[in-house]
């Protein structure tokens, strides 16, 4: 059996490379945070992230998920947090590759100085706002995922940034992608509580000038027809998300908060299905899979982070038949 048939398990090696020889229709969803661009340096050789130009990032990154697509089941999904950059002066020193080989593990001190790669972006001025989530979800779309949703994670306790010219960044995009038009997609496991209770009442359009809703967008008249799809107090989840930054200090720095990829797993992987993310990290993606009975498959690149992410699922690797 193929070491590339296995699940629970973390290849420390490129992704690409890795994922070329997974079979085809394996896994059952993907969740994944890739390297932002030009944002951190974390230490390996290959690393995605400190390319030249977004574009390149962009192509690179396609490439990726569209392996990703093939080893995809057809109903699949991927679930995909990807956050912006500006593009920035050439003042300090990114010191890549110098600043990568420094920074063996240490990339919690690893953020790229002053982007030196953006001098290279001929369509942004200084200070522009790349659009980079975008950039990389059309090109997906135009190689035949379906782009679905734009999720927003908005951050409870962002960053601080000394900038006085706009408000600080508090939020991120989670794409939910398919490779089909329909997929499998558990709304009912992460359904939300209804902020206020339905108010049963015959048919207000004439009450609310032909509209049925209040004021009070979250307090509405149902017909006891309409009531029969209530779910108990519960609605289908929103799509922003708003969740606490990770607190897990000194492993790794871009670390997924658990309550933010909670959800996405149990959407989008039925129980003992399968859970991809090409950037492992420090293994949030294959703790949270476990913890609620998925199995999960990896690739990371920095071999620091494996032994973390061994500590954090102690499962032992079995092969898939
Ligand atoms: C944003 S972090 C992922 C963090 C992860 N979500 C977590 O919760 O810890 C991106 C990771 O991708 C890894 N990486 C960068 N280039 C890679 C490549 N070509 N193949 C595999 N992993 C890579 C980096 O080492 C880094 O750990």
């Amino acid at each position: 059996m193929d070491k590339f048939n296995q699940i629970d398990v973390t290849h420390c090696m490129d992704s690409l490379e890795g994922l070329k020889q997974m079979p085809s229709d394996f896994v059952d969803c993907c969740v994944t945070s890739p390297p932002y661009y030009g944002l951190r340096d974390y230490g390996v050789d290959g690393q995605i992230g400190l390319e030249k130009s977004p574009m390149d990032y962009i192509n690179r990154l396609t490439e990726v998920f569209m392996e990703v697509f093939r080893v995809l089941k057809p109903d699949g999904t991927l679930w995909l947090v990807i956050g912006d950059s500006y593009a920035g002066g050439n003042k300090g020193a990114a010191r890549y590759p110098d600043n990568a080989k420094k920074w063996k593990q240490g990339t919690n001190k690893g953020t790229v100085g002053n982007r030196t790669a953006y001098k290279y972006v001929t369509d942004c001025k200084d200070k522009d706002l790349i659009g980079i989530p975008w950039m990389m979800a059309f090109a997906l779309r135009e190689r035949g995922w379906y782009l679905r949703q734009d999720i927003i994670w908005h951050k409870r306790n962002p960053m601080p940034e000394s900038v006085t010219d706009r408000c600080t960044k508090a939020h991120e995009y989670i794409f939910l992608m398919s490779k089909s038009s329909t997929y499998y997609f558990d709304s009912e496991a992460i359904t939300e509580p209804a902020k206020t209770k339905p108010i049963v009442g015959n048919c207000t359009a004439h009450r609310y000038g032909g509209n049925k809703y209040t004021k009070d967008k979250d307090v509405f008249f149902r017909t006891k027809s309409e009531n029969a799809y209530d779910n108990k107090g519960k609605r289908n989840k929103r799509d922003v998300w708003s969740v606490s930054t990770s607190r897990e200090k000194g492993l790794h720095f871009a670390t997924f908060p658990e309550q933010l990829i909670t959800p996405c797993i149990l959407a989008g992987c039925p129980k003992e299905g399968i859970v991809l993310d090409p950037f492992m990290g420090s293994g949030t993606t294959a703790m949270v899979a476990r913890k609620y009975q998925r199995h999960f498959v990896g690739f990371e690149l920095n071999p620091d982070y494996i032994d973390i992410i061994n500590k954090k699922t102690q499962v032992t690797p079995y092969l898939f038949v």
